[in-house]
């Protein structure tokens, strides 16, 4: 593992523009540089890299992160092969340091490492296996898309992993869940005489395994558990090998089998992926729209079908913006995605998109309208109660606007009424600019902009005293944790602050503070603006403290208090 304080050496060392300049054509645009997003397809340039804040990010796709992250992104290396590259373009050389200072126990080489020997040694025992090859054979797939996913065969031997790794004893064979350690210390293979789906991250590196079994039995699949290199809600089966197709097609097709996708494939649908046996959740969605804006779900015709429709539905509101372009398919009942383009073929399954699929919204109103009767006005009542709590989720301004439309001509109410019932701004109001809604809601709260005021400019945070952050909001409790860290080390250089901040739990609301001051241009006047913000954070608690000794009689205050209440005035 590498020290803590070589990594800060080297952030001090490099230049973000630099690192980021060598793969991406950066252009100057006022104190920043610009380029078409890396990280997804855009016309126009929204990724900015800031040279005195050194941090990128993607006012497009929201990607965000320093030199360190920049790398690991864009070349798909873990954190300490990125550290490696940077310190090779430094000149500086990686120390060896001990065990203890782990840093991130995340992409070890030696765990990617032994997930491709295994990946290997399963294609090869699929090789020997003649039942395995009739089985994949029968279910209608070549060699040739086998080979493509990577398709394996783990034998039926309790201990059949021993043939790939030296130490079959060795823990990493248990972390990345290979092998189960059973309650007397016994060791075995977790997956035996089963079809081996490998299961990639975006970067192409093996991650976990889904295992079919051959006949009938119970479970059909097994997969790996959730390890270190594996988190199910946030991975999707085929999207490293369908990466190029999305982009081409222009749109991904989301199913629920690891079978689905590979058939699809077969079939030349090759823009396919799959949840891994879980819920969509909204790291999927945001993975996806990151690819592209258009995703088609596609459900069984059955009732778990539509129970997954609707949970998708749900998991998605949050993260979708004003170009996203999301529609559900509904199969007929009986078939899957595999079966039915097994039946009827590629063209077929690219018209039942184009003529069944319904879009988000319409799968929403429909959805809710089939549950409440509008004819009634208890009807109606209880369709926009059932309404509201999905509706507030959406952070897409023109969406939101367009739906609570549709929602209020499906009651009978004014737009006017109904913002008035959800206590949302009127639409065309004055002072409430549509636009702004969602990505720079309206007026900044206070610790709101001294969050990002201190990010900009951490030497100012010793100005401000941790009690003045009054909360509790998001804000507040991020500006507190910043102010933890600038006490404790009071010079730190910004590249090292925003790699800190990548690494806090608030990772993501620094990251949007920061960017926030990506706009800000010469005019603006920084002293000035935090003077004003730390004088309200501290009138705001001078008040409320002058509130509370104000309770209490003169002759009740401590010595201390006295002390404080002649300060406060
Ligand atoms: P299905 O039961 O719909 O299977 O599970 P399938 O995809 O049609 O598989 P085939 O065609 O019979 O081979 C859909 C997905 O749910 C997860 C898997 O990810 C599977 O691909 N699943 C299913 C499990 O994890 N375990 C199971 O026992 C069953
Ligand atoms: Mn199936």
């Amino acid at each position: 593992m590498i020290p803590q304080a070589f990594i800060q050496t080297l952030l001090s060392r490099v230049d973000i523009v630099d690192v980021v300049g060598r793969y991406v054509p950066l252009k100057k645009a006022g104190a920043n540089f610009q380029a078409c997003c890396p990280f997804h397809q855009e016309k126009s340039p929204s990724f900015t890299v800031s040279p005195t804040k050194q941090f990128y990010h993607c006012f497009g796709c929201g990607a965000h992160g320093s030199a360190i992250g920049f790398l690991m992104e864009y070349s798909g290396v873990g954190y300490v092969e990125a550290i490696r590259m940077l310190a090779d373009q430094a000149g500086l050389q990686v120390p060896q340091a001990d065990r203890e200072q782990s840093v991130r126990p995340r992409n070890e080489p030696g765990l990617a490492e032994l997930m491709q020997a295994v990946t290997r040694w399963y294609r090869q025992q699929l090789k020997q296996s003649s039942r395995a090859i009739a089985y994949l054979k029968q279910r209608g797939l070549t060699g040739e898309i086998a080979a493509r996913f990577g398709l394996g065969y783990a034998p039926d031997n309790w201990q059949g992993l021993a043939q790939v790794v030296k130490d079959y004893e060795s823990p990493a064979l248990a972390e990345v869940g290979l092998v189960i350690v059973n309650d007397n210390g016994r060791r075995y293979d977790r997956f035996r005489d089963r079809i081996m789906f490998p299961i990639h991250s975006t970067r192409g590196d093996v991650i976990g395994f889904g295992g079919r079994i051959l006949d009938r039995g119970e479970p059909k699949y097994l997969n790996s558990p959730e390890t270190v290199l594996f988190q199910k809600g946030q991975e999707l089966y085929g999207l490293f090998q369908a990466r190029q197709a999305i982009r081409s097609a222009g749109r991904v097709l989301v199913v629920e089998g690891y079978m689905d996708v590979v058939a699809l494939a077969q079939h030349g649908i090759d823009w396919a992926v799959a949840t891994l046996g879980t819920a969509t959740t909204p790291a999927h969605v945001k993975k996806l729209l990151r690819q592209t804006s258009d995703v088609v779900f596609c459900f069984d015709g059955d009732a778990a079908g539509q129970r997954a429709a609707w949970r998708a539905l749900e998991q998605s509101l949050p993260v979708l913006d004003d170009t996203s372009r999301l529609t559900f398919l509904f199969l007929p009942e009986q078939h899957d995605p595999d079966s039915y383009v097994r039946e009827f073929g590629r063209d077929a399954f690219v018209s039942l998109v184009e003529a069944q699929g319904l879009p988000l919204s319409a799968y929403l109103f429909r959805h809710l309208t089939e549950r409440h009767d509008l004819q009634t006005e208890e009807g109606r009542s209880a369709f926009l109660k059932e309404l509201q709590p999905l509706l507030v989720q959406v952070q897409a301004p023109t969406l939101a606007l367009l739906l609570r439309k549709r929602a209020a001509e499906l009651t009978g109410l004014e737009a006017g009424e109904l913002a008035g019932l959800w206590k949302l701004p009127a639409p065309g109001k004055p002072g409430l600019p549509v636009a702004a809604r969602g990505k720079r809601p309206a007026p900044a709260s206070v610790n709101h902009k001294l969050l990002r005021l201190i990010l900009f400019r951490p030497d100012l945070a010793g100005q401000l005293r941790k009690e003045w952050i009054t909360g509790p909001d998001a804000d507040g409790s991020a500006l507190v944790r910043l102010l933890e860290i600038l006490a404790a080390s009071p010079n730190l250089n910004g590249a090292v602050l925003a790699e800190a901040c990548q690494q806090l739990p608030e990772a993501q609301l620094l990251a949007a503070r920061a960017a926030e001051s990506l706009i800000w241009d010469e005019s603006f006047d920084v002293v000035a603006e935090f003077e004003l913000a730390a004088g309200q954070a501290r009138n705001a608690w001078r008040q409320s403290r002058l509130a509370v000794l104000a309770r209490k009689s003169l002759s009740e205050l401590s010595d201390e208090e006295r002390e404080e209440l002649r300060g406060l005035h």
